[in-house]
């Protein structure tokens, strides 16, 4: 069975659809199957087996599960942007970014010393709602001079074609 259809089989029988908002928190958002978080990540490893990645980029908090699964397949580091900056980073490269779910907005920031420019940057993140979190890690890459090879969320629920994911909200329909 596909990753996508084990999915969609999960969220019917443990999750909701209210319109655009999808509830996931029995299996990964809050109680977080590692099995499933696992097959997920293999699926989108296999997409970017060929492309050079040398390290997953994703956002604080809910992308770090997948994240490590697609890095742990792939065999490099991945390195989750936090939303409040330590002191024992002091410099940095961050992008703000407006949650329209949460309604706030949040600057994420990544330590010089692990985004190098001669990185190849996969992003990864749970969902894909408005595109801003996406539009944030690129800034952050841009800043870092790295390259981003791609992008890929469990449920993108936006238009941008551009970004993998397992699937859209057609999908759910
Ligand atoms: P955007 O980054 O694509 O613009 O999306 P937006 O800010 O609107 O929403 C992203 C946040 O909302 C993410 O959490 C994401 O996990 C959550 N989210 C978006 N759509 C859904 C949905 O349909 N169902 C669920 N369960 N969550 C959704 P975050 O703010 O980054 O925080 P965290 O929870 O990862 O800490």
């Amino acid at each position: 069975m596909s990753a996508a259809k084990i999915l969609l089989d999960r969220i019917q029988r443990d999750g909701e659809i209210n319109g655009e908002v999808v509830k996931v928190d029995q299996f990964l958002n809050h109680m977080v199957d590692p099995v499933l978080i696992h097959l997920l990540g293999d699926d989108i490893a296999a997409r970017f087996a060929d492309r050079g990645v040398t390290k997953i980029l994703t956002a604080e908090t809910s992308g770090i599960m997948l994240a490590q699964a697609v890095a742990l397949t792939l065999k490099v580091p991945f390195i989750y942007a936090k939303k409040k900056r330590p002191i024992t980073m002091p410099e940095y490269f961050a992008a703000a970014s407006y949650s329209f779910t949460k309604q706030e907005s949040t600057t994420l920031y990544v330590s010089q010393e692990v985004l190098l420019s001669t990185d190849k940057v996969l992003f990864i993140d749970d969902f894909l709602a408005k595109g801003s979190t996406v539009k944030a890690v690129e800034e952050i890459v841009a800043q870092a001079k790295a390259e981003l090879v791609g992008a890929a969320v469990i449920i993108n629920k936006s238009t941008r074609k551009d970004v993998e994911s397992i699937l859209t909200l057609a999908d759910l329909g």
